[in-house]
């Protein structure tokens, strides 16, 4: 096992992914977390983070006592803190090194063996390593900086520091360099694979939670599906699944996902409360009041029903790493990382620990994992859809008239790209029921009904997201079979909005 020191990085979690992509088990923790020498711990490797080494209150941690147990590979503020802890200097530079530049290695030692020599690397630091302590070697440099790369060894010490950041993409050589690390220095074995995750997690789970029980929401999404089918392996019918129809799913959604459920063998029930959604969604116009209403509501409807269970004491969430929003301070484990729910949190009284197994993970290492444990590929490749649904697809007020307008038009939307073989091609689609009603002719007479707007974008993981270019014949396939279909809409227009500026989502 590696264990990964984070002092706060916005790459962190990159880090971590590196290290899995080899195939080896690693842990994430915060920098002032005690360490425990076991003899799985095969070495440690320092974050970057935002802070500058001089600053007051920099943090930091013993490096000679943990490079004493295990090698230590110092990235970016871990390498210059390690130069700083050994007797070298580091000093602010006159022009801060953003971006690209060229490694130019001077050792390829087992770090850097095989490492194509002016290959590029990643710099983000406005901190310079002047001078190395006495007797650490150069082992790469670049031409704006004199320390790229350093090694240090003794007979019980091995000690390495990389001035950029090998996890990021932007590295050409960087998966290799860690790779280097973790097989040549470490000396791991590469036997982290999904199915691993997934034994170790069941007994982890187990362990935790032994003869108690645990209370889930599912959404019908592949985050809450893969955790909520671990936990079950895990405890079987001591997890409670609800899912809750709040009146804005997608057409036939609610029976699909009980029985893709069912078909797994999660004790799941489903939850009719579409008219307490629709009540309190009355009248109401503005977005964030909308998406509120439908936390809110969603929180008294998993109460009531938490509440008809005796002895609860857990909730699980299939909260994955991106939905973690990083909070982590450096001052102190206390406030730690914050999760961002769905559903808009549950209420601080219903005092349930969380179980989220799947929190270190990104999208596509769920999928992996998802696949391993035999979940379907279509509910795997499902688009993302938001919690709020379609509340915020139809703009203004909702109406159970209009979800079903939507619903419509949205079904055949997503038939058509399955159809046309466009669905994976894109990241996220759908329709959106806008509140404007235009005139129209079918045959001899004048209609006036509502517009559909088709969204569908291309991204790659949400924050920035491009309009998928769909091909005209699709798009004319799809705009006959709405207006033709659902009666309420006459009209339908295509969204060639990016974003940003606009957002994914239309409200
Ligand atoms: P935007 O509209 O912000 O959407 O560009 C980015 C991604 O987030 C999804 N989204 C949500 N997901 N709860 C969710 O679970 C929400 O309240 C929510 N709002 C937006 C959106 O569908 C897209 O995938």
């Amino acid at each position: 096992k590696i264990l990964i020191l984070d002092f706060g990085s916005q790459y962190t979690q990159l880090i971590g992914r590196a290290v899995r992509e080899a195939n080896v088990f690693c842990e994430i923790i915060p920098f002032n977390k005690e360490i425990e020498f076991t003899p799985e711990l095969k070495g440690v490797i320092l974050s970057g983070s935002p802070f500058s080494v001089n600053e007051q209150n920099a943090p930091s941690v013993d490096v000679k006592l943990i490079a004493a147990k295990v090698p230590v590979l110092g990235i970016c503020y871990g390498a210059q803190l390690t130069a700083k802890l050994y007797g070298g200097v580091v000093e602010k530079s006159d022009k801060r090194e953003y971006g690209r530049a060229k490694l130019q290695i001077k050792d390829n030692h087992e770090l850097l063996k095989e490492v194509k020599d002016d290959s590029d690397v990643w710099m983000s630091h406005s901190d310079t390593i002047v001078k190395l302590p006495e007797n650490f070697s150069l082992s790469a440099t670049t031409h704006s900086i004199p320390v790229a790369a350093f090694k240090y060894e003794n007979e019980n010490v091995k000690l390495f520091g990389l001035q950029f950041h090998p996890e990021v993409y932007h590295s050409a050589e960087g998966k290799k360099i860690i790779k280097n690390f973790l097989l040549n220095v470490c000396g791991c074995a590469q036997d982290w694979t999904s199915a691993h995750f997934i034994n170790e997690t069941v007994d982890a789970i187990k362990e935790t939670i032994g003869d108690k029980k645990v209370i889930m929401a599912l959404s019908g999404g592949v985050d809450s599906t893969v955790a909520a089918t671990l936990i079950h392996k895990a405890i079987g019918k001591n997890l409670y699944g609800i899912f809750v129809d709040n009146g804005v799913l997608r057409k036939d959604e609610f029976q699909q996902v009980l029985d893709s459920c069912n078909s797994i063998g999660l004790n799941i029930k489903g939850v009719d409360a579409k008219d307490h959604f629709y009540t309190k969604l009355a009248g109401k116009v503005s977005p964030e009041e909308k998406r509120k209403i439908i936390g809110k509501c969603f929180i008294e409807i998993f109460d009531e029903e938490a509440h008809k269970i005796e002895g609860i004491e857990f909730l699980g969430q299939g909260t994955i790493y991106p939905d973690v929003i990083e909070s982590m301070s450096v001052h102190g484990p206390s406030q730690t990382i914050k999760s961002h729910h769905n559903v808009g949190g549950l209420p601080d009284y219903m005092k349930l620990k969380l179980v989220e197994p799947l929190r270190s993970l990104f999208k596509d290492e769920v999928r992996k994992v998802g696949a391993e444990l035999g979940l379907p590929a279509a509910l795997l490749n499902r688009h993302p859809f938001p919690g709020p649904g379609l509340a915020i697809r139809i703009l203004g007020e909702v109406t159970e008239e209009k979800v079903q307008l939507l619903q419509q038009a949205d079904a055949i939307y997503t038939k058509a790209l399955l159809k046309f073989d466009l669905y994976a091609t894109v990241w996220q689609a759908g329709a959106i029921l806008l509140p404007v009603k235009s005139v129209g002719v079918m045959g001899d007479e004048r209609t006036y009904e509502f517009t559909v707007a088709l969204r569908a974008v291309t991204s790659v993981d949400g924050m920035t997201a491009d309009w998928a270019h769909l091909p005209y014949e699709f798009l004319a396939y799809v705009s006959n079979e709405i207006i033709n279909n659902v009666k309420g809409i006459n009209r339908v227009v295509y969204d060639i909005s990016s974003k940003p500026p606009a957002t994914i989502e239309w409200e």
